[in-house]
């Protein structure tokens, strides 16, 4: 175990209380923030060299020893065996321990406060990197089982009812957009996640004549913070970031909510692997969609802490308090539930197989072709509201004869419309109703191949 040193001993005469000291400590939860808040203070002590508050000589050695604490706590699994109040402490300590005095010039000019939203902008920006990289690796999986069965057909719903059929593909690809609009935000979010705080120390800025833009410029952050009050304070690109990932754990959720659907007995268009599926412990005819349910069930966590993230902030006055140590576990889980579910929907759509058959005969049957009598009835000039009512009074006399639309005597339909000719049978099928969906975004195979196409072009990118 390392010391206990405290950075702000001077002006207490007391122990802190213990009790009071494990509520206040972080180092349990933020230690996850070392490598980047060594990273940090490497970029602050060449800004100090810079400056001339630290000499070549100091600088050297300072930096030398965080290098080394870095390979350090990559080989020594005791490492982290400490009970420094937060990651910052514990890194001065060690610094200390390594070179004394020299250690603590390191604090020069920065605060905890600078520090920590460094540190977590840092750290946030490759691991938004990371959830990047695995939503594009989903997108990919997607993609390619849309190009394994581009011709297979499905009903498509509306309130859960079968509405019109549509390509399996063109479900697919639905998927695939809401997870591009999910990086585009996310992309969007790294813009404002990197951007310096360095340089603000406790709120009013340094008296030091650190370059802030050379720093910034040493760690890869595109612009340094305008305020410092603001660059101190400010949570939003941490609530911004958990924003994005509820609205793709959103995604994730429906995603997982069709094919849990899909995967039952009721639908069984689909069925799961096996490697993605666990059984029961009581019914040994069980198969069970866990890996689905977590994703849905993750979503709600990941809400939760997006709420946990604006209910801390609210109200908070400036600049930094306290109680903004309490965002790490709520970005941290976040980090952790998104990454977990998009690695496993990736692994559940590439291993998914898909019942052709039974998704055929779903969307042949359920009148689902009921809007193609009507805009039939519309090219012979019949206004679409009459059309409309013409082809549900079909319906109705074909649920009596327990008939589908195709199947109706043509006797019928001239009954209840003289305007239907056997010219209608053409456009009932199942063939016309997908491929005369022609216009841009629509089910036909030409638009859903123009789609594949776009989304594998995407993907190269
Ligand atoms: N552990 C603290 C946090 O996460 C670091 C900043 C502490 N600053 C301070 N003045 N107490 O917010």
């Amino acid at each position: 175990m390392s010391g206990t040193r405290k950075l702000w001993g001077g002006r207490f005469t007391e122990a802190p209380d213990e009790t009071f000291a494990e509520f206040n400590n972080s180092f349990r939860f933020d230690k996850r923030l070392f490598e980047a808040d060594v990273r940090a203070s490497i970029a602050h002590a060449n800004g100090l060299r810079r400056a001339a508050v630290l000499t070549k000589g100091e600088a050297n050695s300072i930096i030398g020893a965080l290098t080394q604490l870095l390979d350090d706590s990559r080989i020594d699994f005791k490492f982290f065996d400490s009970n420094a109040e937060d990651v910052h402490s514990f890194i001065e300590q060690k610094l200390v321990e390594a070179i004394g005095e020299t250690g603590l010039k390191l604090h020069t000019g920065r605060s905890r406060n600078d520090q920590v939203a460094t540190a977590l902008r840092l750290w946030l920006r490759e691991e938004i990197d990371e959830i990047t990289r695995l939503t594009r690796e989903l997108q990919s999986a997607i993609v390619d089982t849309a190009e394994g069965f581009q011709k297979v057909v499905m009903p498509g719903y509306t309130h859960l009812q079968r509405a019109q059929p549509v390509l399996f593909a063109h479900w697919c690809l639905a998927y695939f957009e809401m997870l591009k609009r999910d990086r585009a935000r996310l992309a969007d979010a790294y813009e404002r996640v990197n951007v310096l705080p360095l340089g603000s120390a406790a709120l009013a800025g340094t008296s030091f004549p650190i370059d802030r833009e050379a720093v910034a410029k040493e760690l890869g952050f595109r612009e340094v913070s305008a305020n410092s009050m603001d660059a101190v304070s400010d949570r939003d690109f941490a609530i911004e970031f958990v924003g994005a990932c509820s609205i793709l754990m959103m995604h994730l959720s429906r995603l997982a909510e069709d094919l849990i659907l899909y995967c039952s007995q009721e639908f069984g268009f689909i069925e799961l692997s096996d490697g993605v599926s666990t059984g029961s412990s009581l019914m040994p005819q069980k198969k069970n969609p866990d890996a689905l349910e977590l994703i849905r069930g993750k979503a709600g966590r990941v809400f939760g802490h997006h709420a946990t993230l604006l209910a801390i902030m609210k109200g908070l006055p400036l600049a930094y308090n306290k109680d903004m140590q309490e965002d790490k576990e709520a970005v941290f889980d976040t980090v952790d539930t998104v990454k977990s579910c998009l690695s496993v929907a990736g692994i559940v759509f590439a291993n998914i197989k898909i019942n052709e058959h039974r998704m055929r005969e779903a969307a042949e049957s359920s009148y689902m072709n009921a809007t193609e009598l009507a805009d039939y009835l519309v090219r012979k000039g019949v206004p679409f509201r009459t059309a409309h009512d013409v082809a549900g009074k079909v319906v109705l006399r074909a649920m009596e004869l327990k008939k589908e639309l195709d199947e109706m005597p043509v006797d019928e339909l001239k009954a209840i419309s003289s305007d239907i000719d056997e010219d209608v049978f053409a456009i009932l099928t199942l063939e016309n109703t997908i491929g005369s969906k022609l216009q841009i975004g629509g089910t036909s195979s030409e638009q859903v191949g123009q789609g594949l196409k776009d989304a594998r072009e995407y993907l190269t990118k």
